[in-house]
């Protein structure tokens, strides 16, 4: 039995967390290893809509969830999640949820930061959450940051505290802030720490645990590979490598135990925030994919920005992150169009490329080589087998998985849970 690691394939918001409430039921742990409460993911599962940002999807079907030491945690945005989702009947205990004790936090100093740095960027702006993510990480590979298990030792945070304060000072005397007010972020942490403490554990510990019991490990991503601190479109990437290969790192469980790496991939493109997008359309067609897609933003609310599938990106993410097989999600925004348009290649200053170009310069110029497909009549929304697609559509399937250069393995047709089509079990491989 494979555990299996999912993770965005695109720029985010593939549906990761749609897919990963539907394997979660056949899991025994979901682990989030990356990320913040930047992420956003959406779960539909008959009437009930949750969002979740912090917490692994896998939490509403009941399954041990754990967050893992590569998040970084903004306590209480853990604090009011646990409260919304408890508001909608889910359980939430100890028993079922487990926070890493050496996971950075997010404080109110990162998220001032991040706004600050955003604001002062004017146009240039990366357009992030807001959430603090970035200059948390800072912090973190910086060696200044509080961490989950020091809200026990409140008491004994002087030095530590001399050295995230001397730093965040200075920054902030360059944007005309005042200092940080150390003892009111004291206060409000040792308000908090009880909450925290209750869920934090020694998290590469348990999952040796369950590992040795046999059981079946079911790792979420968040964001998606184009937004990888190395791999993405830098410097508009989130603050954290989003790869395959970071389930590792950031759980504590060996690199073998990441198995079947399913990569979620959109039927088409989409990217929140500033930077390149070779295939976006800003035409009607580009807002017909946003209106039948309702993409607007899970975090923030913003419009997304939308195009055609790109496969260059998409075959270059899989090939980056080892991707075993895709679950192509959203295949019913498509439908009804008269014609659907895949980006094969680019075009740079007179040559073809066969991969996205590292220069930031390169990335913002490259044009896109389109290869043109029929639409198909008739409708894939809610269909849940392989016979109950068009034709057509199928062939667009098979067109994708050719130029990826990586099978598909799930595709999915709504929100709901299981508008789902298993082409090949992740668990089984
Ligand atoms: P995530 O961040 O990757 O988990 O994705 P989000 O939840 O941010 O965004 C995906 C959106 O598409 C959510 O509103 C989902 O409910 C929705 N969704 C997921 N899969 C499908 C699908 O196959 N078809 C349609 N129409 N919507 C889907
Ligand atoms: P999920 O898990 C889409 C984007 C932001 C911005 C950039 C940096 O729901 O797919 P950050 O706040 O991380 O410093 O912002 O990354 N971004 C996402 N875009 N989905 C996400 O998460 C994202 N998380 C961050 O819009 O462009
Ligand atoms: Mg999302």
């Amino acid at each position: 039995m494979a555990n299996v690691t999912v993770i965005g394939a695109q720029w985010g918001d593939e549906g990761k967390g749609k897919i990963v409430d539907w394997l979660a039921s056949r899991a025994d742990a979901v682990v989030r290893f990356q990320g913040g409460h930047n992420a956003g993911h959406t779960l539909v599962v008959g009437d009930q809509v949750y969002k979740l940002s912090l917490l692994p999807s896998g939490i509403v079907t009941g399954t041990l969830s754990i967050i893992g030491n590569g998040v970084v945690l903004d306590p209480w945005a853990l604090k009011a999640e646990v409260e919304k989702l408890t508001a909608q009947g889910v359980e939430i205990n100890p028993d079922n949820f487990a926070l890493a004790d050496n996971c950075p936090l997010i404080l109110p100093l990162h998220r001032d930061l991040d706004g600050l740095r955003e604001a002062a960027a004017g146009t240039g702006k990366i357009g992030t959450t807001g959430r603090g993510i970035g200059p948390a990480y800072e912090d973190k590979v910086g060696r200044r940051a509080i961490r989950v298990c020091d809200l026990a030792h409140l008491d004994t945070l002087g030095s530590q505290l001399d050295r995230l304060c001397a730093h965040h000072d200075a920054l902030r005397a360059g944007f005309g802030q005042p200092p940080v007010d150390r003892d009111a972020l004291v206060a409000e942490l040792r308000e908090i720490a009880p909450f925290v403490l209750q869920f934090a554990q020694v998290v590469w510990k348990r999952l040796q645990t369950v590992r040795k019991a046999g059981a079946r490990v079911l790792f979420e991503g968040a964001q998606g590979v184009l937004l990888d601190v190395d791999h993405g479109t830098y410097p508009f990437v989130t603050s954290s490598n989003t790869v395959s290969g970071t389930a590792s790192a950031g759980s504590g469980l060996g690199p073998a135990a990441t198995g079947f790496v399913l990569g979620i991939v959109k039927a088409y493109t989409t990217r929140v925030g500033s930077g390149p997008f070779p295939t976006e359309l800003t035409d009607a067609t580009g807002q017909k994919l946003g209106e039948r897609g309702h993409e607007f933003g899970t975090v923030t609310g913003r419009k997304r920005r939308c195009g055609w599938f790109d496969a260059v990106l998409v075959r270059q993410s899989c090939a980056i992150s080892g991707v075993t097989g895709i679950a192509l999600t959203k295949l019913d925004v498509l439908d009804g169009f008269e014609k659907v348009r895949i980006c094969t290649g680019y075009r740079l200053r007179g040559k073809v490329l066969d991969y996205f170009p590292s220069y930031a310069g390169d990335q913002a110029e490259v044009e896109p080589i389109y290869e043109e497909m029929d639409g198909w009549h008739g409708t894939t929304a809610g269909a849940r087998s392989w016979a109950d697609l068009p034709a057509q559509a199928i062939k667009y399937i098979q067109r994708v998985q050719e130029l990826i250069e990586t099978p598909v393995a799930l595709v999915s047709t709504s929100p709901e849970r299981d508008d789902t089509i298993l082409v090949r079990d992740p668990f089984l491989d």
